[in-house]
C-alpha cells in the first residue's frame, strides 16, 4: 500500500497530503508531492510538526533551496535559508515588510532572478484570531477567462515594484521608506500572462503590480485590480485555517496569496523555506534595463 495519498480540497485548487513524517523523504512521496504541486497548486500537510532542519531536508528533496530575502528584516531563524514570518518586534524590528503580506502577492516578483518555484510554510505559533492564509490559483483564473479577454491581455507587460506593495501598509511613504524598499528590490517588468515552458499559462498579478506598460495609468490599474478580483473568487481560491505544526507548500509560479490580518502581540510565527526557480519568465527584465535597450 502506498504511504502517501493526495485528497482534493476544491476542483481548481488545493490538496491534502496524507503522509507520516517517517515517509516524508521517500522517493515515492517526493515524486507524488512534486506532481500534486503542479495539479493542485496548494498542498496541506496537516500537523506534520517539522523542525527547521527537517523542513530544510524536505525542501532540498523537492528542489533547489534558496532565499530571496537575505536583505529583508527578520532573516534570523535557527537554520540557514529559514525565514521567520512574524510581526513580533522581538524577532523582526521592521515588521512593515511583513504587513505587506496582508495583500495579494506572489513571492519574489521584485527580485532580479527567476521567480521562486515554491514556498513552504510551517506554522510554529498561531494567532488567537486572524492569521488564516488565502491562496488563489492564477492558472485557473487565466484558464477560465473568456477567450476575447485572453486575447486582449496576451501581450501586455506590467511594471512590478516593491513600493507599490508597500503602499497599502502606510498612510504615505516617506522618502526614507522609499530608499529602504528600493534597496531591497528591483523594479521588474513581467508579462501579464506568463507562458511556462510546459505551455501552461498563469497571470502575474498582486499588489506589487503597479501599472500596465504603455497604457494610461488608470486604465492599466483598473485592469490589474479586476484581474486580481477575478482570481480571488471562491472557485479559484482556498483559505487555510492553520493548526500548529501544519506545513503548506504552494506553487509560487501560479498562486498568489495573502494573510488575514492578525495582531502584532499574537506572537504568530511561520517558518518559511523557498525552492528557487530555474526558468526566467520569457519577456521579463529589470525596468531600467528595458528602458536602456
Ligand atoms: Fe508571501
Amino acid at each position: 500500500m502506498s504511504s502517501v495519498r493526495i485528497e482534493t480540497i476544491k476542483p481548481h485548487i488545493g490538496g491534502i497530503v496524507h503522509v507520516t513524517k517517517q515517509h516524508l523523504l521517500d522517493n515515492e512521496t517526493v515524486q507524488t508531492v512534486q506532481q500534486a504541486l503542479e495539479d493542485r497548486n496548494v498542498l496541506v500537510f496537516p500537523q506534520l510538526h517539522l523542525t527547521d532542519s527537517e523542513q530544510v531536508a524536505f525542501t532540498d528533496k523537492l528542489g533547489k533551496r534558496g532565499s530571496y530575502t537575505q536583505k529583508a528584516p527578520g532573516n534570523d531563524a535557527s537554520a540557514k535559508d529559514v525565514y521567520t514570518v512574524t510581526l513580533d518586534k522581538k524577532v523582526n524590528r521592521q515588521p512593515e515588510y511583513v504587513l505587506g503580506t496582508f495583500f495579494w502577492h506572489i513571492d519574489g516578483v521584485t527580485i532580479d532572478q527567476p521567480l521562486p518555484k515554491a514556498t513552504l510554510l510551517t506554522a510554529r505559533r498561531l494567532a488567537p484570531s486572524g492569521g488564516q492564509t488565502e491562496f488563489s490559483s492564477t492558472y485557473a483564473a487565466y484558464e477560465s477567462l473568456p477567450d476575447a479577454e485572453k486575447r486582449a491581455i496576451e501581450s501586455l507587460k506590467v511594471l512590478h515594484r516593491m513600493e507599490s506593495s508597500m503602499q497599502p501598509v502606510f498612510e504615505h511613504l516617506s522618502a526614507e521608506d522609499l530608499v529602504r524598499w528600493r534597496a531591497m528590490s528591483t523594479p521588474m517588468v513581467h508579462p501579464l500572462v506568463w507562458t511556462h515552458a510546459s505551455g501552461r499559462k498563469s497571470l502575474v498579478i498582486g499588489t506589487h503590480a503597479d501599472h500596465v506598460i504603455g497604457q494610461p495609468i488608470a486604465h492599466g490599474r483598473s485592469l490589474l485590480i479586476r484581474l486580481q478580483e477575478w482570481a480571488a473568487q471562491p472557485a479559484f481560491s482556498y483559505r487555510h485555517e492553520w493548526s500548529e505544526g501544519d506545513l503548506v507548500i504552494w506553487d509560487n509560479w501560479g498562486v498568489m496569496h495573502r494573510v488575514v490580518p492578525y495582531d502584532e502581540s499574537s506572537g504568530r510565527r511561520m517558518h518559511r523555506t523557498t525552492i528557487m526557480g530555474e526558468e526566467r519568465m520569457a519577456g521579463s527584465a529589470p525596468f531600467e534595463q528595458r528602458l536602456a535597450s
